[in-house]
């Protein structure tokens, strides 16, 4: 009898280790246990807490798709992005186990083609989100060099999934169109950018925990081939919900951040009154909206990894998450716009008045093939 691996992941509620979660339990639950501790019973903030945790487990690797809010203060990006993959990385080092570690494309600058050593140089100006995964590549790989330990690091760019409940980064701006909240476009023609599929993560993240020596120590790009142009993006969704807005005008970006710094004035000043307002953490990447970052794919291409679906990227996933979230908002009572139709209808209500070839687009793209469980293995009985 083959004995189970045992792996650890920390952020299992999120978007990218939800998705590695429900990876494992489905693929493969006969080789894998995989246990991912509410961040209540593990906390990266806590060393006593990962040691404790890991030394009872004692697991077979360790996975980190955990962080700290995109807004969140100094001190807990420092302690959730920072300290705890090194709280972390030490215990993996002393276990002697892989530990796989999730960055961000915050770590680069602007760009075209960035390839893995590209990245920022380190300096107190970077926002808090940006320097504590900066600052984590920069140790972890320190601790590969010098204290063995046996790491791979994989950077996303702007992900794209379903089960995004904190709607961060390009979930965020979907909400803001599917709200009607973005008059206007707040980027300039042609600004590129790479996007990463959350359902392919898991495939990699297994791929390297069962190829150690050739990921040993590395980081990767993990991105789609072709990057996508923003505008188009935008404007795509916004042809797929049928809404009049944003309109096509393109707003400069002096123009945007000077409305940025004016609203932060605004917000600063309810504040005094005992108002809770802050703007959305996301516009601290205003100016990346108006600059390419794309990330070179070449590196992971060479390796022994193939894409489990080549075919996909954010277009031909669209479809499916439009729907998937349309529906969740709505079911919050999160989207007060659009015409209060999705608070009584589901969204294929409003689709199949509105926009029926993509409301049959999507039904085919969820399947329409016979429910494998209903599938008769003996030919009905001819009468
Ligand atoms: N989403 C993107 O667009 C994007 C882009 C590039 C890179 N990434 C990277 O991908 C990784 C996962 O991001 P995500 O979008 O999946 O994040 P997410 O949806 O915000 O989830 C974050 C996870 O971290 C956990 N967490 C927060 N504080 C913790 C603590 N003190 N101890 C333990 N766990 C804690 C959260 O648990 P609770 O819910 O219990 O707090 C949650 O499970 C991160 O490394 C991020 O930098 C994401």
């Amino acid at each position: 009898m083959s004995v189970k691996q045992i792996g650890v992941l920390i952020g299992g509620s999120g978007l990218i280790g939800g998705t590695i979660v429900n990876f494992y339990k489905s693929h493969h639950a006969d080789t894998v246990d995989i246990r991912a501790p509410s961040s209540k019973k593990v906390s990266l903030r806590d060393e006593e807490d990962v040691r404790g945790y890991l030394g009872e487990i004692r697991p077979d690797f360790v996975i980190n798709a955990a962080m700290a809010n995109l807004g969140a203060s100094s001190r807990l990006a420092l302690e959730v992005n920072y300290l705890g993959p090194v709280i972390l990385a030490r215990a993996a080092a002393a276990l002697g186990i892989p530990y796989i570690h999730i960055s961000s494309a915050a770590t680069l600058p602007a760009g075209e083609n960035l390839r893995e050593e590209d990245t920022l140089d380190l300096a107190p100006g970077l926002s808090n989100y940006a320097k504590s995964k900066l600052m984590a590549e920069l140790t972890l790989r320190r601790m590969a060099e010098r204290e063995g330990l046996d790491y791979s690091c994989i950077r996303l760019a702007i992900v794209y999934g379903a089960h995004d409940h904190k709607i961060q980064g390009f979930h965020r701006m979907f909400f803001s169109i599917a709200d009607e909240s973005m008059p206007v476009l707040f980027t300039k023609k042609n600004t590129l950018h790479s996007y990463s599929n959350s359902r392919k993560v898991p495939f990699l993240v297994h791929h390297m925990l069962r190829h150690r020596d050739e990921f040993r120590g590395n980081t990767y790009h993990f991105v789609d081939k072709e990057p996508v142009d923003l505008a188009t993006l935008i404007l795509t969704i916004k042809s797929y919900l049928n809404l009049s807005l944003p309109k096509e005008v393109y707003v400069p970006y002096w123009l945007a951040d000077g409305g940025r710094k004016v609203m932060e004035v605004v917000l600063k000043g309810l504040r005094r009154f005992g108002l809770k307002a802050t703007l959305p953490p996301e516009l601290m990447f205003l100016d990346s909206f108006y600059k390419p970052q794309t990330l070179s794919t070449e590196k992971l291409a060479a390796t022994s990894f193939v894409d489990p679906m080549p075919e996909e990227t954010i277009f031909t996933r669209l479809p499916e998450l439009v729907v998937y979230y349309l529906n969740r908002w709505s079911n919050e009572n999160l989207i007060t716009t659009y015409g209060g139709a999705f608070a009584q209808d589901r969204p294929e209500t409003r689709l199949f008045a509105s926009n029926p070839e993509f409301l049959i687009d999507s039904v085919h793209k969820r399947g329409i093939g016979p429910f494998p469980e209903l599938v008769r293995d003996e030919p009905w009985p001819v009468p």
